[in-house]
């Protein structure tokens, strides 16, 4: 076949060469083969074992006895896949009742599940707004969010990153009769940061505007049992869309959007990813059903993930590191130059400490970081070790004295 030059030929060209040019310097971090996982915190990687600084696991769930029996049951009872969508014969009862596990956890009237978060953002916002509608999306908010916005087809407005002067001069500009829909990540995903939650439940309000609310790093993370943004700030009942991923905390697979009974039979009815995309596999939607059982059966787990982000967060900074504004386990470590993060990685990583950079564009220019997180499976002093090597990286580096 002849080889044909244009602009796709170019895109696929343009990233190949940044990607061998990183791997022929051996700066090349993603997609490496863990062969093992050693009690959450620990993991095998090209045969070395490393400490696991780049996990979403935020309790150390992965590998829960009472999460793996619950998966395994499932797999004898059902097998290994659904056999089509859930509308037509593809629904379990290990699906409803995970639904009805998540409603209640997320203490609303009902909810539906995905087959990742991904697809819950995507499938969701362009199912409830459309042509002549808006919605508002805070800049930073995570990549699902803002293809869910353009596939959607309504005015995508953007405010500035958790600024709720911003949001308020948009909705203002925005018609009152319009129907109108603001969306935002409780914790960001780059930046570890909280959304200023109480006054964006406030504008919403005032505007008569529908809140969705990403709680893909909250769930787990904020709130004294775990159940995320509206138990942190004491605020029942103040979002009209949870959403929330099974993929982090939740050693699972799949989304899920929890809310009143309405909006969730319209989705059922509406949502594409729900009825032409098969059902989540019957040993993810066991495990995850138990996994919220297990939040809640041992709250101790809650504690520990707080303690050990407070110890990351204040010994970065007493080593000298810009970690912006992050109350939670995602901690930036600002690098500044793509350089600098790579550098920094592989410093890191030449120690066994197992963390990862995140450049542009996932991140602006001169804001490329190491993304590191802890999880409730570390131990003092392992945080301690890695938080030190972290530091002699960046001194050898010169980005701290
Ligand atoms: C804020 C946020 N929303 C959604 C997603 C997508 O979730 P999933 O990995 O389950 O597709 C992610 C995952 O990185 C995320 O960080």
């Amino acid at each position: 076949m002849e080889k044909i030059n244009d602009a796709i030929t170019e895109r696929i060209q343009a990233m190949n060469a940044r990607v061998n040019m990183l791997k022929s310097a051996d700066l090349y971090f993603y997609n490496q083969p863990i062969t093992e996982l050693r009690g959450g915190a620990r993991v095998l990687v090209n045969g070395r074992e490393m400490g696991m600084y780049a996990s979403y696991s935020y309790l150390g769930l992965v590998g829960h006895p009472k999460i793996n029996a619950a998966a395994r049951d499932a797999i004898d009872r059902f097998g290994t896949g659904t056999h089509g969508v859930r509308t037509l014969a593809g629904s379990l009862t290990l699906h409803s009742e995970l639904e009805e596990t998540i409603s209640e956890f997320k203490q609303t009237e009902a909810a539906i599940t995905y087959t990742s978060g991904y697809a819950t953002n995507l499938t969701v916002v362009s199912t409830l707004v459309g042509r002549g509608d808006y919605v508002i999306s805070d800049k930073l908010n995570h990549a699902s969010i803002v293809d869910g916005c353009l596939m959607s087809g309504a005015k995508f407005v953007r405010f500035r990153h958790n600024d709720m002067e911003s949001l308020e001069q948009r909705l203002q500009q925005i018609p009152s009769e319009s129907a109108k829909m603001v969306i935002a990540d409780s914790v960001f995903s780059m930046d570890g940061d909280i959304v200023d939650f109480p006054k964006m439940v406030e504008i919403c309000r005032k505007y008569n505007a529908w809140l969705m609310i990403d709680e893909a790093h909250s769930v787990g993370v904020l709130g004294k049992s775990g159940r995320g943004i509206e138990e942190h700030f004491n605020m029942p009942g103040s979002i009209d869309i949870k959403m929330g991923t099974l993929s982090k905390t939740i050693p699972s697979v799949g989304g899920y959007v929890a809310g009143k009974k309405d909006l969730i039979e319209y989705l059922r009815h509406a949502s594409r990813a729900y009825i032409f995309s098969a059902a989540l596999p019957p040993a993810q939607a066991a495990a995850a059903k138990a996994a919220f059982e297990v939040i809640l059966e041992e709250p101790w787990r809650v504690e520990k993930l707080n303690q050990n982000a407070s110890q990351f967060i204040t010994g970065l900074k007493e080593r000298g590191f810009d970690t912006l504004y992050t109350q939670t386990a995602i901690v930036p470590v600002i690098c500044g130059t793509d350089e600098i993060a790579f550098s920094m990685t592989s410093a890191a990583q030449h120690q066994d400490v197992f963390v990862l950079p995140v450049v542009s564009p996932a991140v602006p220019p001169g804001l490329a970081r190491l993304r590191a997180t802890v999880t409730a499976a570390h131990e003092t002093d392992e945080i301690e070790h890695a938080m030190d090597v972290i530091y002699q990286a960046g001194k050898q580096i010169g980005l701290v004295n």
